[in-house]
């Protein structure tokens, strides 16, 4: 099945890749699926979390933002009968009758301390590739992109770093949620999520150019004006600083962007 190039594929009754006739399922009703093992009777228009809960499991753990940012909720799937293993978030991806659903257990991966002093004569990229040197060890069997909820090109960004291109891998893995999917299933032992959050750290520290208006802000920060300021504000009680917080300016919807200042100029 064609991924989407970028965020989470749309929900589709026919994500398990079994056939496309799923989607002319009914979508009132009930169906079966099975969660580790167990026949579960669910109503047809949930996602697989809100079905889980609705049949009263109670998830305690492998559940987070509810909202496909925290990448905690990883399930492994089959629909009973087909052969394709597929992989999902549990809080997005709708329910399908027949499937089989195994949640992610935790797993240790190779996670590398991140120093980004780097010594003199030391690159970000070398740097990178010293941390987790198996990414060399890829094979491109593709698995890694196959199955990742967030249609990243995972083989793509594993590409990228091997070849020394951090901008690029930093913006393949952007939406990467770390799920862990991908280096669950990877047969050369790779942990890609953490590879990649160290090409988007180093790239970010390194490579990227620098943003002169936070440059700027925080030059300001130090100034007198400012920390008179700060000192003000950390005078008041909780009750107070919350009056204010409530009486504030606010920036008008329709304000063209840089160009609104408040009236009141005491606290800026
Ligand atoms: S699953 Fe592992 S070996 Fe296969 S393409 Fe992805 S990174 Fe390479
Ligand atoms: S951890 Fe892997 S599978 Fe999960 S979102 Fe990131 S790249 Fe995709
Ligand atoms: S609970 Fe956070 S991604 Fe699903």
């Amino acid at each position: 099945m064609q991924k989407a190039a970028r965020g989470y594929e749309p929900i589709s009754r026919s994500h398990c890749g079994m056939n496309a006739a799923l989607d002319d399922l009914p979508m009132d009703g009930t169906c079966q699926i099975f969660y580790d093992g167990e026949p579960l009777q669910v109503s047809i228009h949930n996602t697989v979390l809100t079905a889980l809960e609705e049949a009263g499991k109670k998830l305690v753990r492998g559940v987070g933002c509810l909202g496909g940012v925290c990448g905690a909720c990883a399930i492994l799937y089959r629909i009973r009968g087909g052969y394709e293993l597929r992989a999902a978030l549990m809080c997005q991806q709708m329910v399908v009758a027949g499937m089989e659903i195994l949640p992610l257990p935790y797993f240790p991966q190779h996670k590398a301390v991140h120093d980004l002093h780097l010594p003199e004569g030391d690159s970000p990229t070398y740097r990178v590739n010293v941390l987790y040197p198996e990414i060399n060890r890829c094979i491109m069997c593709g698995e890694c992109t196959r199955l990742c909820p967030q249609g990243i090109d995972v083989l793509a960004y594993v590409g990228m770093i091997k070849r020394g291109d951090l901008k690029g891998a930093a913006a393949e893995s952007f939406i990467c949620v770390q799920c862990q999917v991908c280096a669950l299933r990877c047969p050369a032992q790779i942990s890609q999520p953490n590879a990649a959050l160290a090409a988007r750290r180093y790239y970010g520290c390194y490579v990227a150019p620098r943003a002169e208006h936070l440059v700027k802000a925080m030059e300001l920060a130090k100034n007198e004006q400012t920390q008179r300021c700060l000192r003000r504000l950390r005078a008041m009680d909780l009750e107070d600083l919350r009056v204010l917080y409530q009486r504030r300016e606010r920036e008008p919807d329709d304000a063209p962007p840089g160009t609104w200042l408040p009236e009141s100029r005491d606290l800026i």
